[in-house]
């Protein structure tokens, strides 16, 4: 067993998983009380009056082709989310353990960890440095309670790409003695590699990608956490037995295909190109006090009255995101790239608000 897995919780290295309808395509399924019929006009391939297989071979060795590593390395599941939620149920012992997160960063980790009744301890990005990790305080964070690590790059909602040698520090001296997870939603719009290669190096990292983002599959929800093979099988006895929905598995095989892939690099061009635009028309705009460069598909702005900008989107029938319940980002949202009407849209939105901010002073 690898060394990591000794943080994992006692009582899930012991569990013996549900023993789920063994999968045995080459016989007719009288052993998992379904219906032997298909409801009328479903007309997906597999069928949904059968429960699907579970870590369906076939899709797990195209998320291992398409993120770049062995099948074994793969766990599918209902998005990132579900990702988040196995590693903390798995690794935290309720009440006692306690995960390290790095804000402002995304919500999930630490609502994952509460949910586990998991401590969680806030070490800040550094935001004088463009929100960049502070390896030395991550790493004096550490206790023996401490069993996950979450770092996110590029990091939501500040968008920026957290560098990789920080990364691996933390990889290196929490080897053995804390998951390190590196979500990378937005990777496909920052430009850089995936940290995923260097699991030939650390038994303790594990990577986060999704199909949400840069494959426009957000509604199909999947996921693929990528880790060393022990990690991957710890993290199989906990989760649901039958995760990913039949429509989903085919989805996510037919809208990744080599076709799909050359569309999702189009649309990802287009948003690179959005994202400039945007960046560079709200940095001219009276009304934003600061925007942040981005590596993800979204700009995060620090606004003179955020509530103006709010309102003025809403205005023009757009919802962006409001971060000013998160105390590090007072006045702050968060723009999502849209298609270039949908932009232009909200820049002569907030426009019009500088123009009167402007007429009043
Ligand atoms: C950084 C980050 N990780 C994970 C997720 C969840 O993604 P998924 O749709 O794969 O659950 C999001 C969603 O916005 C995100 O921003």
């Amino acid at each position: 067993m690898i060394r990591i897995l000794d943080r994992a919780r006692p009582d899930i290295l012991t569990l013996r998983p549900y023993e789920h309808a063994a999968w045995e395509p080459s016989l007719e399924r009288l052993h998992a009380n379904e219906m032997p019929w298909r409801a009328t006009e479903d007309a997906t391939h597999a069928g949904l009056n059968r429960y699907p297989e579970p870590q369906p071979g076939e899709l797990i060795q195209h998320l291992a082709e398409l993120y770049g590593v062995e099948p074994r390395n793969v766990l599918a599941g209902r998005g990132s989310d579900e990702g988040i939620d196995l590693l903390v149920r798995a690794f935290c012992r309720a009440g006692t353990d306690s995960v390290v997160i790095c804000p402002p960063t995304f919500g999930m980790y630490k609502v994952s960890a509460r949910i586990q009744g998991a401590d969680v301890i806030e070490v800040p990005l550094i935001k004088e440095q463009g929100y960049a990790l502070d390896v030395e305080r991550v790493l004096a964070a550490w206790n023996e309670n401490v069993k996950l690590v979450f770092l996110c790059s590029p990091n939501n909602p500040t968008g920026n790409v957290l560098d990789r040698n920080a990364i691996e520090s933390v990889c290196r001296e929490l080897a053995d003695k804390a998951i390190v997870v590196v979500d990378e939603a937005y990777i496909e719009f920052a430009g850089v590699d995936s940290i995923a290669p260097a699991l030939q190096q650390f038994e303790n990292l594990v990577v986060l990608r999704t199909l949400s983002k840069a494959y426009a599959l957000a509604g199909a929800r999947c996921g693929a956490l990528i880790a060393h093979p022990q990690i991957v099988e710890l993290l199989a006895r906990v989760i649901t037995p039958y995760a990913l929905p039949v429509q989903t598995i085919e989805a996510v095989m037919t809208f990744t295909n080599s076709t799909h892939r050359a569309d999702a690099a189009k649309r990802i061009k287009t948003i690179l190109g959005e994202r400039t635009r945007l960046m560079s028309e709200l940095s001219r705009s009276r009304a934003i006090r600061h925007v942040w460069a981005s590596d993800a598909n979204f700009v995060l702005i620090e606004c003179v009255d955020a509530q103006a900008v709010m309102q003025a989107a809403i205005g023009a029938g757009l919802i962006i995101r409001d971060l000013r319940s998160s105390p590090a980002l007072p006045d702050c949202l968060r723009i999502s790239v849209g298609t270039a009407e949908q932009n232009t849209r909200l820049l002569r939105a907030i426009d019009a608000i500088a123009a009167t901010a402007g007429d009043a002073a």
